[in-house]
């Protein structure tokens, strides 16, 4: 149950309302490549502008690191959010994010009026929380909004600090639809619930396998992190991605899902290469009998046929990080299939952010999952069970 405070809760007419969003979107040269987050955040900035609300709006992109670096800019998103709204947004152009010229600019706003600040992270004072910037951030507000799902993770003056010197501070409608279906999932799925975890790294989703194995009833591993696991049950995984300081905390999750009665499957074949490389021969291996010479890339064909008969039944899948190198061709077909099949079930199916979201939409089929998460590391640590400050600062209901 989302008990947060909501813009459907509060009333904004004639008021300045600053709204964090995520427009942290992918640039290649000076043009956005995927908009995903900006037409993402449209409900709430719409809903604004309607009920007459003075609408501020502020994001960072990319890690400036408190350089006003014009490559990363918001100016690009200021004129794809006119396109999209179909009305000006007022770009605020300042290196400082609240100077005096963005202050005379937000007290000229009329109700339904739309401004952009510039990059909060040309603040050095923002991914440290700085109270000061979290003060000027407020000053410019009566109502603090916050919709980018994708920071909650974050604990930065426009997403938390600033939250401290509003009087109202509500949640957006993304950032509500994001927690409702990740919440959902997790607290009160459909079963059978199964969850599809790939991606390089087991150090990074430690939390998230630990926290899922007490909710799901099926749990597949692919992907790099894969081989950890294969190399604990006592496997000879070549020069495979391995995090030899997980061999012990592999181990525990299979005692774990053994104790909890979960269906912990691993891959039993893979595609493997002598290089990390699309241009370089690969077949087929048992995946605990790599030769020394050659790592996994990919999840090989009995493993797809496994993990694909093992979700045929379940009602709710969770799926988060790619079953191997998707991004090369010689080794996109586990990820591919495994998205596929899950987008012919009937089933509800979540696609975690980040490189699985990316994956899905490389192979066209985001108009067939339930839902497809805006937050990659803010995903992640909300499955990992762990408070998003940026969601803990929105006032209850
Ligand atoms: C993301 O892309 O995951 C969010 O926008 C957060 O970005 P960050 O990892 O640079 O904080």
């Amino acid at each position: 149950m989302f008990n947060k405070k909501t813009i459907d809760d509060i009333n904004v007419k004639g008021k300045r309302v600053l709204v964090r969003c995520d427009f942290n979107v992918p640039l290649k040269d000076g043009a956005i490549t995927d908009d995903t987050r900006i037409t993402s955040s449209l409900p709430t900035i719409k809903k604004l502008i309607a009920d007459g609300g003075k609408v501020i709006l502020c994001s960072h992109l990319g890690k400036p690191k408190g350089e006003p670096l014009p490559e990363m800019s918001l100016a690009p998103v200021a004129k794809r959010l006119s396109e999209l709204l179909g009305k000006e947004v007022v770009f605020a152009k300042d290196d400082k994010v609240v100077g005096p010229g963005v202050k005379a600019a937000v007290e000229a706003m009329k109700e339904g009026d739309v401004v952009l600040l510039e990059n909060t992270r040309y603040r050095a004072e923002e991914t440290k929380n700085g109270e000061e910037f979290s003060k000027e951030l407020a000053s410019l507000a009566d109502v603090f909004v916050n919709d980018a799902f994708g920071s909650a993770h974050r604990a930065h003056s426009s997403t938390t600090g600033v939250a401290s010197f509003v009087d109202t501070v509500a949640s957006g409608y993304l950032m509500k639809k994001e927690i409702d279906f990740l919440g959902n999932a997790v607290e009160n799925p459909k079963r059978p619930f199964a969850a599809v975890l790939g991606g390089s790294k087991v150090s990074s989703k430690i939390s998230v396998i630990d926290n899922l194995l007490d909710k799901v009833d099926i749990l597949i591993i692919g992907g790099g992190m894969a081989y950890t696991f294969v190399k604990a049950q006592g496997g000879s995984i070549g020069k495979s991605l391995l995090e030899d300081d997980y061999l012990d905390y592999c181990k525990k999750m299979f005692e774990k899902a053994k104790a909890k009665n979960v269906k912990l499957l691993i891959p039993v074949d893979t595609v493997v290469a002598k290089e990390f490389s699309n241009e370089v021969p690969n077949h087929v291996v048992k995946v605990d009998a790599i030769p020394d010479d050659e790592m996994g890339l990919d999840i090989g064909p009995e493993t797809i046929k496994l993990y694909i008969d093992a979700i045929k039944d379940a009602k709710t899948i969770l799926w988060n990080g790619p079953m191997g190198v998707f991004e090369m061709s010689n080794y996109e077909k586990g990820t591919k299939d495994l998205a596929q099949a899950m987008a012919d079930l009937d089933a509800i199916t979540i696609i975690g952010g980040g490189d699985s979201a990316a994956a899905v939409k490389q192979f066209k089929l985001e108009d067939k999952m339930t839902h497809i998460s805006t937050g990659g590391g803010a995903s992640l640590e909300f499955l990992g069970g762990e408070e998003l400050p940026g969601l803990a600062a929105i006032q209850d209901v």
